[in-house]
């Protein structure tokens, strides 16, 4: 765990935990950041107290040893969000400090009590509430309901003007040396713009309208550092995950970079044929392509990667009468995370019925997904001159649809 003063009294606590699947399902290969953070006045506040993935968080608190707090000197436990990423160690904090005030949001106290039991101290904050620790420190809260889950508020601290975000703002990605972005190298940067994107669409997709309001309600204040739960501080320049924010929430409508990811699968190296030739045409033409065959990507790194992209091209065998299953999974998966209005194109071998371009039809019909199809290509067996020009024409025509959706 590391601890570092960000700002004047203010501490965060960090901490990478890897080999997980987040959210008891995200297969992130870089990991993710579990951050904490103490704002020290006259009392103390600890916000976004971090889980222990091993039991009792030791490790947490001789870091607050370290720093000169002992648990038990803690006031207050601000808890942005109840989801255990943030708030799994409140069971074992009351082993060791009895006397605590949880400041949280009306649905997040019915969380606090259903997860915790009711014998918690609980002190309900409503938009603009405000609590003074004393010596310069005071803190207001700001609820930004299903950003994330429906008890998210944002904590600002007014003297050092920091944004506590909690999900908001946050991105997967373990941090190694540098944890603001004042002392990030240019590749950690990527790196984690990269890892925020993948955040966002695993984690962050499926409320992509709240997430638009919460972008707005950053705009009411004068902000020095946003301190997120996940991923590095923002220091230098704010500004910067705002608008990345604010692009991922257009990804999410159907804008993307000028790429295309081709989502397939093949059994035989029937369809991959088209799927090799799509490619070369795709390069030909000097736009970037990105590769998912299932089901050999991770879900985590197929939806970051579908999510990002300005045009898909769909590449999937009828299977059983349906659509090659480890495509139809992804595709579903895309579309319970309102994945919405990307520039699509759909093609795909079949033996003797098809059925495969029937099903994507009623996978994008059934969640509303609203993509942009240019009329799809079908082959029986092995594709034929003519089928892959038609391919070529298909392309052609998803290149002028997604011109109008390229945002970066
Ligand atoms: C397990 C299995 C199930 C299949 N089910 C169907 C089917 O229901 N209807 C159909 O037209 N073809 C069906 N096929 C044939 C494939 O769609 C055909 O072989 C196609 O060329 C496979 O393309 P691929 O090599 O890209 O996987 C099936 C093939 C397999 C192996
Ligand atoms: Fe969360
Ligand atoms: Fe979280």
């Amino acid at each position: 765990m590391k601890k570092i003063e960000v700002a004047d009294g203010i501490h965060m606590l960090s901490m990478n935990v890897e080999d997980i699947l987040f959210e008891g399902m995200w297969d992130i290969a870089n990991g993710v950041t579990l951050n904490s953070y103490i704002v020290k006045g006259d009392k103390t506040a600890i916000i976004d107290g971090v889980i222990g993935w091993d039991g009792i968080p030791d490790t947490l608190y001789k870091n607050l040893e370290e720093i000169n707090i002992a648990p038990k000197d803690i006031d207050y436990l601000i808890v942005n969000h109840m989801e255990p990423d943030h708030s799994g160690w409140i069971e074992d904090f009351k082993k060791i400090n009895k006397d605590f005030t949880i400041i949280c949001t009306d649905k997040s106290a019915k969380l606090v009590k259903s997860f915790f039991g009711d014998d918690e101290k609980i002190q309900v904050v409503k938009e603009g509430d405000t609590l003074d620790l004393g010596k310069g420190k005071k803190l207001s809260f700001h609820p930004v309901p299903n950003v994330h889950w429906p008890d998210t508020m944002l904590t600002y601290e007014e003297e050092t003007k920091t944004l506590f975000s909690c999900d908001m703002y946050g991105s997967f990605g373990k941090i190694n040396e540098n944890y603001c972005d004042d002392n990030l190298t240019e590749e950690e940067i990527e790196f984690f713009e990269e890892e925020g994107i993948r955040y966002f669409s695993n984690v962050m997709a499926t409320f992509t309208p709240q997430v638009k309001k919460a972008i707005k309600k950053t705009g009411e204040f004068d902000i020095k550092l946003i301190a997120p739960g996940h991923g590095p501080i923002y220091r230098k320049n704010p500004q910067k995950i705002i608008d990345d924010y604010t692009r991922f929430s257009k990804y999410s409508d159907g804008a993307g970079k000028n790429e295309v990811t081709i989502l397939w699968g093949s059994m035989y190296g029937m369809t991959k044929k088209a799927v090799d030739y799509a490619e070369k045409v795709l390069e030909k033409k000097g736009i970037k392509v990105n590769k998912l065959e299932m089901p050999l990507k991770s879900e985590s790194e197929m939806m970051a990667t579908v999510f990002k992209s300005a045009g898909i091209i769909v590449a999937a065998p009828t299977y059983e009468y349906k659509m090659f299953p480890p495509v139809a999974v992804a595709l579903e998966e895309l579309g319970r995370k309102k994945v919405t209005g990307k520039a699509a194109f759909s093609f795909g071998s079949y033996g003797w019925s098809g059925g495969a371009q029937k099903e994507l039809n009623e996978i994008l019909e059934r969640n509303r997904m609203k993509w942009d199809f240019v009329e799809a290509v079908e082959f029986e067996g092995s594709p034929l001159q003519e089928d892959l020009d038609k391919v070529k024409e298909g392309i052609l025509k998803l290149i002028e649809k997604m011109e109008d959706k390229i945002v970066k």
